[in-house]
């Protein structure tokens, strides 16, 4: 199959970007970077998340952040739901897709959900049958599909049971992620391979981390295995609490830059991207991981 020539963005920013982060973002905040977000035209934003605020203390604004936003008409509002009381939460804040996660390894779901991967899927089967009776979009999310903080390396076929797992419940676009962020090209285009084997390529998202490097290369190849949805995060924020060690998500801006010098369309003004990277990497007084950003900014203030 060759690239695509168009590609689906989904901005996790609001909910991967900021989970990690040890100070409580102000909703406020939040609610601008998702608005921005919208303005500059990705099709799916990943808001928030309806997890435990035990676990996950940032995201107890969630339903917050959902009632103050402005909604643009034809975009995606997404958040992750990682039980019923999640699902339902979500529906009654107004999302249009909700994400389950689960792992393709043992021991980082059950540090990051507290159960199994065949309990992950089971918590998953009321979720996905109210998820359609209510008209909603269902994606399901497939961490350490690459490297596990516990298990170390983890094997394509591992990616390739779950990805089927998902498919039987109905999921309609699945993420292979590299939470840790380890990948290298060739393990992703077999992590990749697996799930196309299970799953229609044209539904398949990938979601890299940037811990070595490499997010943009794996981009790269999965782009020319057909893959047309990735996941990023303006000014490379995001990490998991549960995954230590593991560096941001690809930056947005990089991505978006990279994919206009392939000619590949996106919809998504760079410029209004890079703006928002930077309200939120200032209100977080974080500096601006997108090396694409960062020259960005800096030639406009040369005002070349
Ligand atoms: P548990 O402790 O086994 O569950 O957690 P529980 O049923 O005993 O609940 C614990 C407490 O949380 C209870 O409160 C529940 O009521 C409450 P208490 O009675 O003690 O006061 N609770 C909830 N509150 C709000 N919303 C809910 C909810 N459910 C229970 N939905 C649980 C199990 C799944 C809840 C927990 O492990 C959890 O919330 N985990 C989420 C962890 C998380 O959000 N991780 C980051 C997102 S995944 C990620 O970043 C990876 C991704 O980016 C892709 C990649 O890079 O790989 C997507
Ligand atoms: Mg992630």
């Amino acid at each position: 199959m060759s690239s695509p020539a168009r590609v689906t963005l989904v901005e996790v920013s609001p909910r991967d970007g900021l989970q990690n982060e040890p100070t409580l973002v102000p909703t406020a905040v939040k609610v601008e970077l998702v608005n921005r977000l919208a303005a500059a035209g990705f099709p799916n934003i990943e808001a928030t998340s309806f997890v435990s605020s035990k676990w996950v203390p940032q995201m107890a604004d969630g339903a917050d952040v959902l009632a103050a936003i402005e909604r643009r008409p034809g975009v995606v509002y997404s958040a992750l739901t990682p039980n019923l009381r999640g699902f339902e939460a979500a529906l009654k804040a107004g999302v249009d897709e909700v994400d389950i996660f689960t792992a393709a390894s043992e021991a980082f779901c059950r540090r990051n959900t507290n159960c199994s991967i065949a309990e992950s899927i089971e918590r998953f089967v009321p979720i996905a049958q109210a998820a359609r009776a209510a008209g909603l979009r269902l994606r399901g999310s497939i961490s350490c599909a690459l490297g596990c903080p516990y298990e170390g390396e983890i094997k394509a076929a591992a990616v390739a049971d779950v990805a089927e797992r998902l498919r039987d419940l109905g999921c309609d676009t699945i993420d292979v992620a590299d939470t840790l962020g380890v990948g290298t090209p060739g393990r992703v285009r077999e992590a990749m391979r697996a799930a196309i084997d299970v799953f229609p390529i044209e539904c398949i998202a990938g979601h890299f981390h940037d811990t070595y490097g490499q997010a943009l290369a794996n981009i790269l190849v999965s782009l020319e295995l057909g893959v047309s949805i990735f996941h990023a995060s303006v000014a490379g924020l995001g990490g998991c609490p549960y995954a230590k060690g593991a560096a941001g998500n690809v930056a947005t801006e990089d991505v978006l830059y990279m994919l206009a010098g392939l000619g590949v369309e996106t919809g998504v003004d760079i410029d209004a991207t890079v703006r928002a990277g930077e309200f939120i990497a200032a209100a977080m007084g974080r500096s601006n991981n997108s090396r694409a950003g960062r020259a960005l900014l800096a030639r406009r203030r040369n005002g070349s």
